[in-house]
């Protein structure tokens, strides 16, 4: 398969990502055991971990998410040697789309084009009233979270707690992302990286390319969400166990990329 990425046979590549290509850039991920962020929030006491993302618990108790926010500062990271992988691809005019879970907006400090990526969960741009789905002004919501202060929509009588624009768990995706199923209908590779695939409607992508379309898995470990079903259909799924910045770097070498992809990594 790598093969077909040096001699060109691959041109309309959909590169589906996951919490994991923002590791190495310090960020945790939700699911890994000990590190992730999902086992490590006994401090909020809360029923399940995904409720500090789900609707519903937020519109209750918008406190929790407020305190979990203040510890984050994702304006300070910087994008992995994986970003700028996806950067090359779409320099290189193979990249079709990167439909990411991220909202940590890696993508962009990779320079990887609006048109080339669709934020399927969201992502820390903007704030909305999750009542009443006002608008409100994101950096007033950025000093709030700062100051642990809630936050409250000021449209007349509703006061609901105002959120970013990251999807919970109780809300629908954004059009983006129905609109990114051509992009998956029509690419001749699927490259997944540092997901679990554990979250639905995202992780139903991988049932969309056409018959016999490859898929790449590159991930710490092994994902069985699709395995049954690309068997039927053909479709070839390779898994490359590892670190993603490690696989990238080895599939870069292989295909004699090395040059370019310094030239676009950061100095
Ligand atoms: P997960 O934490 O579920 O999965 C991350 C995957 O990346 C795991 O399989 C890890 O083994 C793997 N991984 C970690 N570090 C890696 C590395 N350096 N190289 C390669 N693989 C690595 O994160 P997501 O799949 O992104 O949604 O989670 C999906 C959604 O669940 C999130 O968008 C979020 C969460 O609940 C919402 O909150 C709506
Ligand atoms: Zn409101």
């Amino acid at each position: 398969m790598i093969q077909g990425l040096k001699n060109g046979t691959y041109k309309k590549i959909v590169v589906l990502t996951g919490a994991g290509i923002s590791v190495s850039a310090g960020i945790p991920d939700f699911r890994s055991p000990g590190s992730g962020i999902y086992a490590n929030l006994q401090k909020y006491n809360l029923k399940r971990p995904e409720d500090l993302f789900t609707i519903s618990y937020f519109l209750e108790k918008p406190e929790v998410f407020y305190e979990f926010a203040k510890e984050f500062d994702l304006d300070s990271f910087d994008a992995t040697p994986t970003h700028f992988f996806i950067r090359l691809l779409q320099d290189k005019s193979l990249l079709s789309m990167n439909i990411t879970q991220n909202i940590d907006n890696l993508e962009a400090k990779a320079s990887i084009q609006d048109d080339f990526l669709c934020q399927a969960h969201g992502s820390l741009r903007n704030a909305f009233c999750a009542k009443c789905k006002k608008e409100m002004d994101f950096l007033t919501f950025k000093e709030h979270v700062k100051a642990g202060a809630i936050y409250r929509c000021n449209a007349a009588g509703c006061g609901g707690p105002v959120k970013p624009e990251i999807v919970f768990f109780g809300e629908s995706l954004p059009k983006s992302f129905f609109k990114s199923m051509k992009a998956v209908e029509e690419c001749d590779l699927m490259l997944v990286m540092g997901t679990a695939l554990a979250v639905s409607p995202f992780n139903q992508l991988p049932f969309f390319t056409s018959q016999g379309v490859h898929q790449i898995l590159i991930n710490r470990e092994n994902t069985n969400a699709t395995s049954a079903h690309d068997f039927e259909k053909g479709n070839y799924r390779l898994f490359v166990p590892g670190n993603c910045d490690d696989t990238i770097r080895k599939i870069v070498s292989d295909c004699g990329w090395e040059e370019e992809f310094e030239k676009v990594l950061p100095e």
